[in-house]
Protein backbone atom coordinates (compact mmCIF):
# COMPACT_ATOMS: atom_id res chain seq x y z
CA UNK A 1 0.00 0.00 0.00
CA UNK A 2 1.20 3.71 -1.06
CA UNK A 3 2.42 5.40 2.15
CA UNK A 4 0.53 9.18 3.09
CA UNK A 5 0.69 11.58 5.35
CA UNK A 6 -1.21 11.27 8.34
CA UNK A 7 -2.91 14.77 8.55
CA UNK A 8 -4.18 13.52 5.07
CA UNK A 9 -5.52 10.29 5.31
CA UNK A 10 -7.26 11.54 8.58
CA UNK A 11 -9.06 14.61 6.96
CA UNK A 12 -9.92 12.50 4.44
CA UNK A 13 -11.85 10.12 6.47
CA UNK A 14 -13.03 12.68 8.90
CA UNK A 15 -14.19 16.37 9.46
CA UNK A 16 -11.61 17.30 10.94
CA UNK A 17 -9.08 19.86 9.41
CA UNK A 18 -5.86 19.39 8.70
CA UNK A 19 -4.27 22.07 11.16
CA UNK A 20 -7.23 20.52 13.89
CA UNK A 21 -5.22 17.03 13.51
CA UNK A 22 -1.84 19.12 13.62
CA UNK A 23 -2.93 19.97 17.66
CA UNK A 24 -4.56 16.44 18.16
CA UNK A 25 -1.41 15.16 17.20
CA UNK A 26 0.82 17.67 19.16
CA UNK A 27 -1.42 16.59 22.26
CA UNK A 28 -1.34 13.16 21.96
CA UNK A 29 -4.61 12.33 21.05
CA UNK A 30 -3.48 10.62 17.23
CA UNK A 31 -2.29 6.93 17.43
CA UNK A 32 -0.58 4.83 15.23
CA UNK A 33 -0.53 1.30 15.80
CA UNK A 34 -1.13 2.00 19.15
CA UNK A 35 1.84 4.63 20.26
CA UNK A 36 1.17 8.50 20.22
CA UNK A 37 2.37 10.13 16.72
CA UNK A 38 3.40 13.70 17.48
CA UNK A 39 4.27 14.87 13.66
CA UNK A 40 0.88 15.12 11.82
CA UNK A 41 3.62 14.94 8.63
CA UNK A 42 4.41 11.36 9.41
CA UNK A 43 3.78 8.90 6.66
CA UNK A 44 1.55 6.07 7.38
CA UNK A 45 1.07 2.93 5.11
CA UNK A 46 -3.26 2.87 4.66
CA UNK A 47 -3.11 -0.77 4.21
CA UNK A 48 -1.23 -2.11 7.52
CA UNK A 49 -1.23 0.87 9.88
CA UNK A 50 -4.47 1.21 12.63
CA UNK A 51 -5.02 5.19 13.23
CA UNK A 52 -6.96 6.42 16.42
CA UNK A 53 -8.43 9.96 16.74
CA UNK A 54 -9.71 10.78 20.32
CA UNK A 55 -9.40 6.79 20.63
CA UNK A 56 -12.16 6.27 17.43
CA UNK A 57 -10.39 4.16 15.51
CA UNK A 58 -10.31 5.61 11.61
CA UNK A 59 -11.38 3.13 8.94
CA UNK A 60 -8.59 2.96 5.95
CA UNK A 61 -11.37 2.45 3.98
CA UNK A 62 -11.48 6.07 1.57
CA UNK A 63 -15.47 6.17 1.51
CA UNK A 64 -18.09 5.85 3.75
CA UNK A 65 -21.43 4.01 3.45
CA UNK A 66 -23.81 4.65 5.96
CA UNK A 67 -27.18 3.22 5.99
CA UNK A 68 -29.78 5.46 8.33
CA UNK A 69 -33.14 4.13 9.49
CA UNK A 70 -34.82 7.04 8.75
CA UNK A 71 -36.53 8.55 11.69
CA UNK A 72 -39.36 11.18 10.55
CA UNK A 73 -39.25 15.22 11.52
CA UNK A 74 -35.66 15.32 9.28
CA UNK A 75 -34.70 16.57 5.57
CA UNK A 76 -32.47 13.97 3.11
CA UNK A 77 -30.31 17.22 2.85
CA UNK A 78 -26.99 18.60 3.74
CA UNK A 79 -28.84 22.12 4.18
CA UNK A 80 -30.42 22.51 7.49
CA UNK A 81 -32.77 25.44 5.87
CA UNK A 82 -35.57 23.17 5.84
CA UNK A 83 -35.34 21.72 9.30
CA UNK A 84 -32.41 19.19 11.14
CA UNK A 85 -31.07 17.19 8.26
CA UNK A 86 -30.55 13.26 8.01
CA UNK A 87 -26.64 14.16 8.55
CA UNK A 88 -27.43 15.11 11.88
CA UNK A 89 -28.30 11.84 13.19
CA UNK A 90 -24.37 10.45 12.32
CA UNK A 91 -22.72 10.12 15.10
CA UNK A 92 -19.50 12.01 15.33
CA UNK A 93 -16.88 9.12 14.95
CA UNK A 94 -18.92 7.78 11.74
CA UNK A 95 -19.06 11.43 10.01
CA UNK A 96 -16.57 12.53 6.94
CA UNK A 97 -16.92 15.95 5.83
CA UNK A 98 -17.85 14.72 2.29
CA UNK A 99 -20.95 13.21 3.49
CA UNK A 100 -24.63 13.66 1.50
CA UNK A 101 -27.64 11.29 1.65
CA UNK A 102 -28.03 9.73 -1.58
CA UNK A 103 -31.43 10.01 -2.55
CA UNK A 104 -34.53 11.53 -0.69
CA UNK A 105 -37.11 10.47 1.68
CA UNK A 106 -39.94 12.88 2.45
CA UNK A 107 -39.43 14.66 6.02
CA UNK A 108 -42.35 12.61 7.18
CA UNK A 109 -41.29 9.59 5.68
CA UNK A 110 -39.00 6.62 7.53
CA UNK A 111 -36.53 3.85 6.52
CA UNK A 112 -33.79 3.04 4.63
CA UNK A 113 -31.43 5.63 3.56
CA UNK A 114 -27.95 5.43 2.21
CA UNK A 115 -25.71 8.25 3.30
CA UNK A 116 -21.93 8.66 1.77
CA UNK A 117 -18.96 10.77 0.74
CA UNK A 118 -19.06 8.84 -2.37
CA UNK A 119 -20.28 10.67 -5.29
CA UNK A 120 -19.80 8.23 -8.01
CA UNK A 121 -21.37 5.61 -6.06
CA UNK A 122 -24.27 7.42 -5.01
CA UNK A 123 -24.85 8.52 -8.70
CA UNK A 124 -25.27 5.07 -9.59
CA UNK A 125 -27.80 4.02 -7.45
CA UNK A 126 -29.86 6.75 -7.83
CA UNK A 127 -29.28 7.26 -11.77
CA UNK A 128 -32.69 5.90 -13.48
CA UNK A 129 -30.45 4.09 -15.76
CA UNK A 130 -29.15 1.65 -13.47
CA UNK A 131 -32.58 0.65 -12.55
CA UNK A 132 -32.10 0.09 -8.93
CA UNK A 133 -35.71 -0.49 -7.05
CA UNK A 134 -37.04 0.93 -3.98
CA UNK A 135 -39.34 -1.15 -1.95
CA UNK A 136 -41.80 1.27 0.36
CA UNK A 137 -44.33 -0.25 2.77
CA UNK A 138 -47.35 2.23 2.64
CA UNK A 139 -49.35 2.30 5.41
CA UNK A 140 -53.09 3.60 3.75
CA UNK A 141 -55.89 5.54 5.04
CA UNK A 142 -58.72 3.28 2.92
CA UNK A 143 -58.23 -0.39 2.42
CA UNK A 144 -55.81 -1.63 -0.18
CA UNK A 145 -58.06 -2.79 -3.24
CA UNK A 146 -57.11 -5.52 -6.04
CA UNK A 147 -57.70 -3.25 -8.77
CA UNK A 148 -54.65 -1.78 -7.61
CA UNK A 149 -52.21 -3.61 -9.23
CA UNK A 150 -53.26 -3.23 -12.55
CA UNK A 151 -53.67 0.27 -12.55
CA UNK A 152 -50.02 0.43 -11.04
CA UNK A 153 -48.63 -2.44 -13.43
CA UNK A 154 -50.34 -0.30 -16.40
CA UNK A 155 -48.44 2.95 -15.30
CA UNK A 156 -50.38 5.31 -12.73
CA UNK A 157 -50.56 9.09 -14.05
CA UNK A 158 -50.54 11.61 -11.62
CA UNK A 159 -52.98 14.18 -11.02
CA UNK A 160 -50.58 17.37 -12.66
CA UNK A 161 -50.82 14.21 -16.04
CA UNK A 162 -46.94 12.84 -14.91
CA UNK A 163 -47.00 9.34 -15.89
CA UNK A 164 -45.38 7.06 -13.86
CA UNK A 165 -43.52 4.11 -15.29
CA UNK A 166 -45.12 0.17 -14.74
CA UNK A 167 -44.40 -0.91 -11.15
CA UNK A 168 -45.76 -3.03 -8.63
CA UNK A 169 -47.72 -2.83 -5.65
CA UNK A 170 -49.10 -5.73 -3.55
CA UNK A 171 -51.38 -5.81 -0.03
CA UNK A 172 -49.53 -7.22 2.64
CA UNK A 173 -50.14 -10.34 3.81
CA UNK A 174 -52.08 -10.01 7.11
CA UNK A 175 -53.09 -6.14 6.97
CA UNK A 176 -55.65 -4.50 4.65
CA UNK A 177 -54.58 -1.39 4.82
CA UNK A 178 -50.91 -1.99 4.27
CA UNK A 179 -49.63 -2.16 0.62
CA UNK A 180 -45.80 -2.64 -0.76
CA UNK A 181 -44.76 -0.99 -3.75
CA UNK A 182 -41.43 -1.62 -5.73
CA UNK A 183 -40.41 1.43 -7.52
CA UNK A 184 -37.65 2.38 -10.33
CA UNK A 185 -37.37 6.07 -10.47
CA UNK A 186 -37.89 8.40 -7.88
CA UNK A 187 -40.50 11.62 -9.18
CA UNK A 188 -41.51 14.30 -6.07
CA UNK A 189 -43.53 12.57 -2.96
CA UNK A 190 -44.01 9.58 -5.87
CA UNK A 191 -45.67 6.89 -3.75
CA UNK A 192 -48.20 9.43 -2.03
CA UNK A 193 -49.35 10.48 -5.15
CA UNK A 194 -49.82 7.59 -7.00
CA UNK A 195 -52.27 6.46 -4.18
CA UNK A 196 -53.73 9.86 -4.29
CA UNK A 197 -54.37 9.15 -8.09
CA UNK A 198 -56.00 5.84 -7.33
CA UNK A 199 -58.52 8.02 -4.40
CA UNK A 200 -56.09 6.62 -1.27
CA UNK A 201 -54.24 8.00 0.90
CA UNK A 202 -50.22 7.27 2.61
CA UNK A 203 -50.72 7.45 6.17
CA UNK A 204 -47.07 6.42 7.09
CA UNK A 205 -44.48 5.63 4.33
CA UNK A 206 -40.88 3.42 4.86
CA UNK A 207 -38.74 2.55 2.60
CA UNK A 208 -37.83 -1.08 3.27
CA UNK A 209 -35.41 -2.08 0.54
CA UNK A 210 -32.29 -0.16 -1.64
CA UNK A 211 -31.79 -2.51 -4.64
CA UNK A 212 -31.50 -5.45 -3.30
CA UNK A 213 -30.56 -4.22 0.41
CA UNK A 214 -33.46 -5.07 2.97
CA UNK A 215 -33.15 -2.58 5.77
CA UNK A 216 -32.04 -4.89 8.81
CA UNK A 217 -34.69 -5.42 10.95
CA UNK A 218 -32.31 -4.61 14.09
CA UNK A 219 -31.38 -1.31 13.17
CA UNK A 220 -33.50 0.61 15.06
CA UNK A 221 -35.25 3.92 14.02
CA UNK A 222 -32.85 7.41 13.64
CA UNK A 223 -29.85 4.95 14.21
CA UNK A 224 -26.76 4.36 11.52
CA UNK A 225 -24.61 1.55 10.47
CA UNK A 226 -21.40 1.00 8.22
CA UNK A 227 -22.54 -0.80 5.26
CA UNK A 228 -19.57 -3.45 4.27
CA UNK A 229 -18.45 -3.80 0.45
CA UNK A 230 -20.78 -6.62 0.26
CA UNK A 231 -23.73 -4.73 1.46
CA UNK A 232 -23.19 -2.53 -1.28
CA UNK A 233 -22.50 -5.29 -4.06
CA UNK A 234 -26.17 -6.28 -2.58
CA UNK A 235 -27.30 -2.85 -3.39
CA UNK A 236 -26.64 -3.40 -7.26
CA UNK A 237 -28.67 -7.09 -7.00
CA UNK A 238 -32.00 -7.71 -8.28
CA UNK A 239 -34.70 -7.95 -5.01
CA UNK A 240 -37.60 -10.59 -5.88
CA UNK A 241 -41.06 -8.09 -5.04
CA UNK A 242 -43.02 -11.02 -3.99
CA UNK A 243 -40.64 -12.46 -1.29
CA UNK A 244 -40.56 -9.41 0.64
CA UNK A 245 -43.98 -9.85 1.68
CA UNK A 246 -43.25 -12.54 3.22
CA UNK A 247 -40.17 -11.58 5.54
CA UNK A 248 -42.44 -10.71 8.38
CA UNK A 249 -41.17 -7.23 9.60
CA UNK A 250 -43.14 -5.08 11.69
CA UNK A 251 -42.41 -2.14 9.88
CA UNK A 252 -44.85 0.49 11.63
CA UNK A 253 -43.83 -0.73 14.90
CA UNK A 254 -41.58 1.52 17.12
CA UNK A 255 -38.66 1.13 14.67
N1 LIG B 1 -42.42 8.53 -2.35
C1 LIG B 1 -42.97 9.45 -1.52
O1 LIG B 1 -44.11 9.85 -1.69
N2 LIG B 1 -42.22 9.88 -0.48
C2 LIG B 1 -40.97 9.42 -0.22
O2 LIG B 1 -40.36 9.83 0.77
C3 LIG B 1 -40.43 8.48 -1.09
C4 LIG B 1 -41.18 8.04 -2.16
Amino acid sequence: MPLIRLDKFISERTEYTRSQIKSLCAKGSVTVNGSPVKRSDTKIDTGADDVTVCGNAISSERFRYILLNKPKGYVSSTDDKDGETVIKLVPPEMRSKGLFPAGRLDKDSTGALLITDDGALAHRICSPNNHISKIYAAELSRPFEQEYVEKFAKGIVLANGEACSPCKVQKAENADNLAFVELHEGMYHQVKRMFAAVGNHVENLKRISIGGLILPKDLPLGKCMYLLPKDIEQMFTKIDFDAILTIGHNFFSAN
